[in-house]
């Protein structure tokens, strides 16, 4: 009988990735098959999450509830990869000793070794090394589901905010190389892939050597331009941004390149100068907006997305109210927003000026208001206009209907023959509900 894998995933797209190349690892290894249910799998894993407290925890929680099933079943493998296991490496194991392997971001292709040297040892194992990006030679090719797919550039972050445990656990800034990369989004477009997202914590530093770039180093803006070229490539997306790494060369590729969407996500974090310092994003909110508007000069109808954090220690009312004014003065599309959540280990950690818990649930309910209202009223103005969209497949809410991505990645659903899903098709905006938008197929792909 096949055996069977369940993973299951907290935190970021980057992690949602790495679990998707878990599966292929370990199918390719051990002919492992994927379950949604960890009653009947034979290997469980948790991908986890650092980046604010109450992720952390959850990990803990979840490894209790497995316990029963490693009772009852002591031939199931339970791992734990991601920051967690990063950062806290054995320590893991000692907290819950039913824990089998134990696998950091770096190491994740070598989960069948780990788990054969748990089975032949009967000793835990625990690999959180970073050893730079051999990850990426030893791991199956990904397989394609659908006509969307993401393609990991590089690995780690060294921006090091104050705030910030990533650099800790997936280590500095490693970008893959420059044929390794564009061979994949070759490879995928052959599959039918149409839609590429690059990712990486901080996708935009990615540099690597190429006597095609300038001074013989190749950037993000050459990447994007390259890809444009492959025959079958029709979208191109790049997450999650730094606004230091905006470089000239890449605000004008938005202009030069329309296959590139009209969306960025572009973390700006809070719109004070006092905060922004003490959080070491190195910009200003004026350059912030210096970005914004050059970008919004090369592409009118970009969308833009970001994150936040409010109550950062030594964050005042005043603090809170300029960020409040760049968000009426940018004018967002979205955004993911968070309370400050004090990561042991981080410089802020030890910052006088922790913001009480009931000022800054204030503050983030504020902040939510406001960007609502701007995510609401952009869905609205969409009405009545024509999007060209990637089919996803049934829409989540009814079979009989299709769902599709715009290019400011809003779920739109409308009626269409099943034959559609993979592709590109023109809809008509009808109407905007508050997640998704509801369309008709233009009369041209009917
Ligand atoms: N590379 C991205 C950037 O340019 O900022 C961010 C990656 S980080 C994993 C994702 C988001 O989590 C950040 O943008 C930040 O808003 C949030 N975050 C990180 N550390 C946090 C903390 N200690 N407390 C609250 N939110 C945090
Ligand atoms: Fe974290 Fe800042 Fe990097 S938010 S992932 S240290 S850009």
């Amino acid at each position: 009988m096949t055996s069977k894998l369940y993973i299951r995933t907290f935190g970021c797209q980057m992690n949602e990735y790495d679990s998707a190349r878990m599966a292929d690892v370990l199918a390719a290894s051990d002919g492992l098959a994927p379950t949604a249910h960890p009653d009947d799998a034979d290997v469980i894993l948790f991908n986890t999450c650092s980046v604010r407290e109450k992720a952390q925890e959850r990990v803990f929680h979840d490894l209790g509830r497995v316990r029963a099933l490693k009772d009852a079943r002591p031939e199931v493998i339970i791992g734990v990869g991601g920051c967690v296991a990063s950062q806290e490496g054995a320590a893991i194991v000692a907290r819950a000793p039913w824990v089998d392997v134990v696998f950091g971001p770096q190491t994740l292709h070598r989960l069948p070794d780990l788990i054969r040297a748990r089975r032949a040892t009967g000793r835990p194992q625990v690999d959180v090394s970073f050893p730079e990006i051999e990850k990426f030679d030893h791991l199956p090719p990904p397989r394609v589901e659908g006509a969307s797919a993401f393609v990991s550039i590089m690995e780690g972050c060294s921006k090091y905010c104050s705030f910030c445990i990533v650099p800790y656990t997936r280590g500095e800034e490693v970008s893959r190389p420059f044929e390794d990369v564009l061979t994949e989004v070759a490879d995928l477009a052959l599959q039918g892939v149409s839609e590429i997202t690059f990712l990486g914590q901080n996708v935009n530093a990615w540099r690597a050597p190429s006597p095609d770039g300038e001074n013989g180093v190749a950037d993000l803006a050459l990447l994007l331009e390259y890809s444009a070229e492959v025959p079958g490539i029709e979208r191109l997306r790049y997450t999650t941004s730094h606004p230091r790494e905006m470089t000239a060369r890449l605000v004008a590729a938005h202009g030069r390149l329309p296959k590139l969407a009209s969306h960025l996500h572009l973390p700006v974090q809070s719109g004070s100068d006092r905060v922004l310092a003490a959080m070491k994003r190195g910009y200003t909110a004026l350059e912030y907006r210096s970005v914004v508007k050059r970008l919004r000069a090369e592409r009118p109808d970009l969308s833009l997305t970001s994150d936040f954090i409010v109550g950062f220690p030594g964050e005042s009312d005043a603090d809170f109210e300029a960020t409040l004014r760049l968000i009426d003065d940018v004018g967002f599309d979205g955004a993911f927003s968070f309370a400050y959540s004090r990561r042991p280990g981080t410089p802020a950690a030890d910052l006088p000026g922790q913001v009480p818990a009931d000022v800054a649930r204030g503050r983030l309910a504020r902040l939510q208001a406001a960007l609502d209202g701007q995510y609401r009223a952009k869905s609205a103005a969409m009405v009545g206009h024509r999007e060209r969209v990637l089919v996803t497949g049934p829409s989540a809410k009814d079979p009989c209907e299709l769902a599709a991505r715009t290019d400011n990645n809003r779920v739109v659903n409308f009626r269409g023959d099943a034959t559609l899903v993979d592709r590109w098709v023109d809809v008509v905006v009808t109407g905007a509900e508050p997640h998704s938008l509801r369309g008709e197929l233009a009369s041209q792909n009917r």
